[in-house]
């Protein structure tokens, strides 16, 4: 069973894959699986920046295409001493599938519950 702590540590170490040559701002994520199998992402950067894309989107499509939908927890790290959060962006996309995702960063202890991050979410077309 992956504690917190693991999670953190795995966010740590995906760090140095981190491709930001623009920002020099390197970002790591590490998403558990409901079955605890840990899916790790950085930030991957473009020379035309908006097609840059962030280490938790990376993380999630990684396990979805490997087939895993559920997930219990992911932790975020960064080249800084501040936590970081998801962007607007992702959590949107991991929205989709755990909206009651916790996440935990570096430099906070305190856990987050992702619904919580995203009030009044568009969740549905119909
Ligand atoms: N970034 C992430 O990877 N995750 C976030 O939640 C916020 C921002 C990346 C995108 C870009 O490569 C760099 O951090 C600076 O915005």
């Amino acid at each position: 069973m992956t504690t917190k702590t693991q999670l953190l540590d795995a966010s740590i170490n995906v760090l140095k894959n981190s491709y930001c040559p623009y920002s020099q701002f390197m970002v790591g994520a590490a998403l558990l699986t409901t079955d605890d199998i840990i899916f790790s992402g950085c930030n991957v950067e473009n020379v035309s920046f908006g097609l840059s894309m962030c280490a938790e989107r990376i993380a999630l499509f990684k396990a979805i295409s490997e087939g895993y939908q559920k997930f219990d927890a992911i932790a975020i790290a960064s080249n800084t001493d501040k936590p970081i959060f998801p962007c607007g962006a992702c959590r949107q996309v991991l929205f989709e599938f755990s909206p009651r995702l916790k996440i935990f960063t570096n430099y906070d202890k305190k856990d987050y519950v992702l619904v919580d991050l995203l009030p009044y979410s568009f969740d549905s077309i119909n």
